[in-house]
């Protein structure tokens, strides 16, 4: 079983999208462990706001950067700053920031495509890449990605997104294989719903009103068709999830992370059918294309 690694005053974490949610929430809770922590978003304020928080916490050292991880010398930056503030060391590296959109299919733009991937995908390379040969070296550390329940199944009008959450999970599964008996650790987590300021962001529209506007539509049709209602798990706080996180630090599962409950059902579900799962989903599926046609 691989090492957990030590929260002390001389572990180094780096976390992207520490301006908010599931970010900030990390920062918060690791800076009450005492570590040393570089934090990064595009958002100057909120991301001062956050790494005073953790400094008032008790974290031992926070640098703070303003960088948009979706550009590669800004995001290489990063780590090599971190490394450059920090004698050379990275204990964890907790790749978080991410966005997602909302647009079927056919509506979605390349722009908004390529946009998606740069910044949900690319930026995996620009910030591994830096921080792997300092990790091998330590032969110590621990990359963790945030994907979501859609890297392992879907929900509809946020295709791009969907794909790119795919694509987190299958580059944190190559990455281990190359990673065998390196001493260095990955783990991606995948959360459903979590209360954060994610769903009333994403391009195009809030996808988080879609959401709603349809399991409040499914309910009718599940009544009006005489079917059960589409399972949905309990949405978690970010101060939750980011317990989680650090709980997969402190003892490295070995296995993809699953933060809600019942979620990791739903998933078995979908690959032993997926013709079962869009059953189980119909009624949430079927109203959210109403509240998305309502809306065009
Ligand atoms: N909330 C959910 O229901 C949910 C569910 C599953 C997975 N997730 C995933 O969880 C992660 C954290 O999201 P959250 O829920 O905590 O939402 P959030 O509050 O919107 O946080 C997203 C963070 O990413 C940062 N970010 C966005 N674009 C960036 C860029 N180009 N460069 C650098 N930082 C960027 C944001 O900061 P700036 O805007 O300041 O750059 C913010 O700090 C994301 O990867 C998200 O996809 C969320």
């Amino acid at each position: 079983m691989q090492a957990g690694i030590p929260l002390t005053a001389e572990t180094v974490v780096a976390i992207t999208g520490a301006s908010s949610g599931i970010g900030a929430a990390l920062a918060e809770q690791l800076g009450a462990r005492g570590v040393r922590l570089a934090l990064c978003a595009r958002r100057r304020d909120r991301l001062a706001e956050v790494a005073a928080q953790a400094r008032q916490r008790g974290a031992a050292a926070v640098l703070d950067m303003v960088v948009d991880v979706s550009v590669e010398k800004e995001a290489e930056q990063f780590i090599t700053q971190t490394l450059a503030a920090y004698d050379n060391r990275l204990d964890v590296l907790i790749l978080n920031a991410g966005r997602g959109h909302c647009a079927s299919v056919e509506d979605t733009t390349t722009d908004v495509l390529q946009a998606m991937f740069a910044l949900n995908v690319y930026q995996l390379w620009y910030l591994v890449r830096p921080a792997l040969p300092v990790m091998k070296a330590q032969r110590r550390g621990h990359i963790i990605a945030v994907s979501s329940i859609v890297g392992k199944i879907a929900y509809p009008y946020n295709a791009a997104y969907v794909a790119a959450k795919h694509a987190v999970v299958g580059f944190i599964a190559a990455l281990r294989t190359e990673l065998v008996e390196t001493g260095v650790e990955a783990t991606v987590v995948c959360p459903s719903g979590v209360q954060t300021e994610w769903a009333q962001v994403t391009d195009g529209a809030p996808i988080g009103d879609l959401f709603a506007e349809g399991i409040v539509r499914s309910r009718a049709i599940a009544q009006q068709r005489n079917i059960p209602r589409a399972p949905l798990q309990r949405m978690m706080s970010a101060a939750e999830v980011a317990q989680q996180i650090i709980a997969a630090v402190e003892a490295p599962p070995g296995r993809d992370v699953f933060t809600h409950e019942g979620s990791e059902e739903l998933v078995a579900l979908a690959l032993r059918s997926r013709r079962a799962y869009e059953e189980a989903m119909l009624p949430l599926l079927l109203g959210m294309r109403e509240a998305y046609e309502a809306r065009r």
